[in-house]
């Protein structure tokens, strides 16, 4: 009978150690899919802020990035996301579009005055209120992530708006960026990123635009040896988390995660200018010549696209009103 006692009491008290036990090293694991490669700037941002979420919720949570389209495309990771198969995703503000309206104002073409400008939109109510905006999607924006300015590269030499015309363009899969170069009187296409590069090898579209440090990582400088310096816009990335996976952490650890998000995202603007210098360094010895341009011709072809919105868009409009008040 004592014996018996005994070992019941021993059983209890090892259930108890054991949920104690389970309680202390419960993990959470959050997945995160982006769409650029190991070496991209956007990727070892990610990769501090995993490490910080880890390091700070002492191992509770991790968040394991899948890079290169491993789980889908931008768009197919959102809505993997919105399915509650995925946690977090890196897209594009002019992906984001389809979801949210609110992100178009990034897609503007020669909105920004500068970067410093540009930057104050970023850290503004205006930028906080666009990564609330997709809240009813099922997912927020976290953070923006520096991707410099986005200009057009192509098989022959674009150095002024008229060269554009009647070219096969991709864009990203975005309204504003379709009516940018439709206004440019090139043929837009929109097509995912991870098939761009095939699309220029094999003649599928005659020049696409970005930044130079995805020009070169994506190797789109093997088939493309014109990169003209227009730099129409400048598009952020944004860090994305669906409302489910948010919910499912303690308060505490949902502070943690906005604050590492935040903290990668400064990380990026400095790691971004040095990636652009080098990835431009290496184009440059692959053979590809960087063009400077005369800005205010292509922003002169692209005055029209703001009438338009003046008209059809009000809302819209004024946003703009709003991001050139910010001094
Ligand atoms: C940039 C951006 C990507 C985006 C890509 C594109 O490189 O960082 O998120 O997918 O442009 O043009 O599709």
């Amino acid at each position: 009978m004592q014996n018996n006692k005994r070992q019941v009491s021993g059983i209890a008290a090892g259930i108890i150690l054991m949920i104690g036990a389970s309680q202390a090293f419960a993990v959470t694991t959050l997945k995160l899919s982006h769409n650029q490669n190991r070496a991209h700037a956007v990727h070892q941002a990610m990769t501090q802020f995993a490490n910080e979420v880890k390091e700070k919720t002492n191992g509770e949570i991790r968040i394991r990035i899948y890079s290169d389209s491993q789980l889908g495309n931008q768009r197919e990771s959102i809505e993997l996301m919105q399915n509650g198969a995925l946690d977090i995703a890196k897209s594009n503000a002019a992906e984001l579009e389809a979801f949210s309206p609110a992100y178009s104002i990034f897609n503007l073409p020669y909105l920004f005055r500068d970067k410093e400008h540009y930057q104050q939109v970023i850290d503004s109510d205006i930028g906080k209120e666009i990564l609330a905006s997709s809240q009813n999607m099922g997912f927020i924006g976290l953070t923006y992530y520096d991707a410099g300015a986005r200009s057009f590269y192509a098989k022959k030499p674009i150095r002024t708006p008229e060269d554009l015309k009647g070219l096969k363009i991709r864009v990203q899969p975005s309204p504003t960026a379709i009516a940018l170069v439709k206004g440019l009187k090139g043929n837009p296409t929109p097509l995912a990123y991870g098939e761009l590069y095939t699309a220029l090898q094999q003649g599928v579209v005659d020049a696409a635009e970005n930044n130079i440090t995805s020009f070169t990582l994506s190797r789109h400088n093997e088939v493309t040896k014109f990169f003209s310096l227009d730099e129409h816009a400048m598009i952020p990335d944004v860090l994305l988390i669906s409302n489910k996976s948010l919910n499912k952490l303690t308060t505490e650890q949902q502070e943690i995660v906005k604050k590492a998000a935040l903290n990668s995202s400064n990380y990026m603007i400095q790691l971004w200018e040095q990636s652009e210098k080098e990835e431009r360094a290496k184009a440059e010895k692959h053979g590809v010549e960087f063009i400077v341009v005369d800005k205010t011709l292509f922003q002169g072809a692209v005055s029209p696209m703001y009438d338009n919105i003046a008209k059809t868009q009000p809302e819209l409009f004024e946003m703009v009103n709003r991001v050139r008040k910010i001094e």
